[in-house]
């Protein structure tokens, strides 16, 4: 191939945030708020991006320099992944890369994970590389444990496969939960949350108190397994209380936010079944289940303290080519 474009849905984690990192499952539904990537051979041994929505404009790089120096935040995971990619699987011609973005990287939809497997699809597809999912997951996510450090890989598996999905990490199971629709408003805090930091403030606090920290961590699983069976009855009532269940838990974890409080407390007393946090904490997005009849109440309460509701889709389709040329 020529050139080819990839893309990639956004994700949101519906409950078992943090325990994931550490082995215990969790539930998580793709969005379509898409990323796209599209490569396209260059003749050259200069890997190009540009990455418009990112401010980063005609980067660029020989091939025999990949992954060296401080890397610009914006190119991290696809330099690293291109970097990992030609070590396993040598081409002889680069790429020029674009990335675009139905969304904001601040809302917390995935926007690195979600390039970065859109980015591994395409390049794989061009190069004529055949990856199963399996495959393209090991490879995301040897980046993610890279540049990162830390992280469950439940964001690539809602990148890879879509849909909602019971996630083990780092994909020990992927189980695609077929609902027919999901009851939920989602609203953002406008506070740009680093999951990085918070997931190691957790693990500093489960140093520090090993024994109530895995109680919570337990205490989450178990409400993951009940919220899968509920889902799947679409008992929102139960799904909400058991959101709310979750959203004490991550308390106790200490990756709640003042603006996080004020969106989910404001969605109860507007007559929301359960609300919590979505994602590592400290900002970002939070979740409110309802009905049709409190759906517009619930919203109209989260803007009034001070969030933005965010219309997604939820169990969009996982990562697929949109163009491809010869
Ligand atoms: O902040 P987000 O939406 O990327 O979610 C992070 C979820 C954690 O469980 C805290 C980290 C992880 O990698 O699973």
């Amino acid at each position: 191939m020529k050139k080819v474009t990839a893309s990639a849905p956004g994700k949101l984690m519906l409950f078992g945030e943090h325990s994931v990192v550490y082995g215990h499952p969790c539930l998580v539904t793709a969005v379509d708020q898409r990323l796209s990537v599209t490569v396209e051979r260059n003749g050259e041994n200069i890997f190009e991006l540009d990455a418009p929505d990112l401010g980063l404009k005609s980067y660029s790089k020989h091939v025999s320099d990949l992954g060296k120096k401080q890397l610009p935040q914006a190119v991290r995971f696809i330099e690293t992944l291109y970097k990992i990619f030609l070590e396993k699987y040598p081409q002889k011609e680069s790429v020029h890369v674009i990335t675009k973005s139905d969304f904001s990287a601040n809302f917390g939809f995935g926007s690195s994970s979600a390039s970065t497997v859109a980015f591994a699809k395409a390049i794989s597809v061009l190069y004529g590389q055949k990856l199963d999912k399996r495959e393209l997951f090991d490879l995301c996510y040897q980046v993610v444990i890279e540049v990162q450090g830390v992280g469950s890989g439940f964001d690539l598996a809602a990148a890879i496969w879509g849909g909602t999905l019971y996630y083990v990490p780092p994909a020990e199971k992927v189980e695609n939960i077929k609902l027919p629709k999901l009851s939920i408003v989602v609203g953002y805090t406008g506070v740009k949350a680093d999951t990085p930091t918070l997931v190691r403030m957790v693990q500093n606090l489960k140093v520090d108190h090993p024994k109530k920290v895995n109680q919570v961590f337990n205490d989450i699983t178990r409400l993951v397994g009940v919220a899968r069976h509920e889902l799947t009855k679409q008992k929102w009532s139960q799904v909400g209380k058991l959101m709310t269940e979750n959203h004490q838990l991550l308390k106790k974890l200490q990756v709640s936010s003042r603006e996080l409080e004020k969106l989910t407390k404001a969605s109860l007393q507007a007559g929301a079944y359960g609300a919590k946090l979505s994602g590592a904490g400290g900002g970002d997005c939070m979740i409110a289940v309802v009905n049709d009849k409190t759906r517009d109440k619930v919203a109209t309460a989260i803007e009034k303290a001070g969030g933005q509701i965010m219309t997604v889709k939820t169990q969009a389709q996982g990562v697929n080519v949109v163009h491809s040329e010869k």
